[in-house]
């Protein structure tokens, strides 16, 4: 690690020291040599992290080995193989830096990293875009595809069509960041939400199939709301709901638990503030007297129905549930007070620096994969000391990434001698 990640104390300043003692005698003008420096004591850590967790498991490191991009958004064919560590893509905005990532995420997730809609991705007039790859996964090669066509997606491993998502998420995961994290703090709970769920999604697998259990019965329940259904009706299925929306809170605040100290950590070197950051998730709507932080989940499933049922007269006037995990919030602040409203800027992307950071090592030390990471031009957006802090980080860490930039100058720490460099222009992408 680098002395500056780790120094307590600023630098010294410069000053003008006399030429080592040569058999000639020194300038008459020169400066005594400086007095010994004192020897910095690090004050102590205000956020313990938690001991790692027992790996049983050697860390396997995801790595794309060949990319193959068919009429996805502006690239209508790129081919290639990436760098072992780094790859690189350099280009004017607008040019599809951001479209290689994007496939990249489809590919490991199946999800867009920032279409609304899978119809977005597919090249305008095209009929259909593919993304294909071979990944080594745990020692084992597999070839991954996606289609799409017609708003919907096809998975492939190995050529055969994946029967369920958790068979193909066997082992691919990514850590995407991009200027809309970086804009997460000042965004709506909409934001914060999604940049929460992709951390859970990564490290609780399953949660992909909660997540969309939870929607199911949700949609569900708002519609009887919308209907005004009959009372025994629709709670029936608040129990499901309940049941499903306990579930999300425990795995939110399962993984909370997991980064926040992580990120609290990080946050002290890259944050230039003696304010703690705070990093939390408490539902909304909770008892007074309920401790979320260690209830059980069955006691949450009671806690949730129960206010299923006292809202229910006003989510029928309005139409839509107003309590679950749907309508949470991640809260960031910074010395105790809301970072939304009174960090600067640059300590608003501190805790988000922060918090990916933290994000990345916990992946590792908890499940024992080391993520892909996809940098999507956050170089600009950090000022030159937390970008330092960033791409050291990313050298340092081991795992394979992709990285885009206007700028290559900007990105040039983190990449070494084996980095695939690609010049992207007009959704052509050439080495
Ligand atoms: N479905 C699509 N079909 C074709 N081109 C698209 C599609 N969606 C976006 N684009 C084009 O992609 C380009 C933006 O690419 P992007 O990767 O965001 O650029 P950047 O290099 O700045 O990251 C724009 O020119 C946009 O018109
Ligand atoms: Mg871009």
């Amino acid at each position: 690690m680098p002395t500056w990640l780790t120094q307590w104390t600023a630098p010294p300043a410069p000053r003008p020291a006399c030429p080592p003692l040569t058999h000639h005698p020194p300038p008459a003008l020169c400066l005594p040599p400086p007095d010994p420096l004192p020897v910095p004591v690090p004050p102590p850590n205000p956020f313990p992290v938690p001991p790692p967790l027992p790996l049983l498991l050697p860390v396997h490191r995801v790595r794309l080995l060949s990319l193959h991009v068919q009429r996805f958004r502006n690239l209508t064919e790129v081919s290639l193989v990436p760098g072992a560590h780094a790859t690189v893509a350099v280009g004017q905005n607008g040019q599809g830096k951001t479209n290689l990532l994007e496939a990249i995420y489809l590919l490991a997730t199946l999800k867009p990293l920032r279409a609304s809609r899978l119809s977005e991705l597919v090249q305008f007039g095209a009929q259909g875009a593919r993304v294909s790859g071979r990944f080594l996964l745990k020692g084992a090669e597999r070839e991954i595809a996606v289609e799409l066509a017609e708003g919907t997606r096809q998975a492939f491993v190995d050529g055969k069509k994946a029967a369920s998502l958790e068979d193909y998420f066997g082992g691919v995961s990514v850590v995407a960041f991009t200027p809309d994290d970086l804009e997460v703090v000042k965004g709506a709970p909409e934001a914060r939400r999604l940049f929460l769920d992709r951390a859970v999604f990564n490290r609780f697998p399953a949660y992909l199939r909660e997540t969309r259990s939870y929607a199911r019965a949700l949609k569900s329940r708002n519609r009887l709301l919308k209907e005004r259904a009959p009372e025994e009706v629709r709670e029936a299925f608040d129990e499901t709901l309940a049941r499903a929306g306990a579930r999300l809170w425990v795995r939110r605040r399962a993984l909370v638990d997991e980064v926040a100290p992580r990120a609290q950590r990080a946050f002290a070197s890259i944050g230039r503030t003696p304010l703690p950051p705070g990093y939390a998730y408490t539902p909304v709507g909770l008892p007074k007297g309920l401790d979320f932080a260690v209830a059980e989940e069955a006691a949450l499933v009671e806690v949730l129905a129960a206010a299923l049922r006292t809202r229910a007269p006003r989510d029928t006037e309005r139409g839509f549930t107003s309590v679950g995990p749907h309508a949470d919030d991640l809260t960031l602040t910074l010395g105790e007070r809301s970072a939304r409203a009174y960090a600067s800027q640059g300590q608003q992307r501190a805790l988000v620096l922060g918090w990916k950071i933290a994000e990345i090592e916990n992946l590792e030390l908890a499940t024992g994969v080391k993520p892909l990471l996809l940098l999507d031009d956050v170089s600009s957006e950090l000022d030159p000391e937390r970008n330092a802090y960033l791409m050291e980080y990313v050298a340092a860490s081991g795992a394979q990434v992709f990285l885009t930039t206007t700028d290559a100058g900007l990105v040039a720490r983190a990449a070494g001698p084996d980095t695939l460099w690609l010049t992207v222009r007009g959704g052509a992408v050439t080495d």
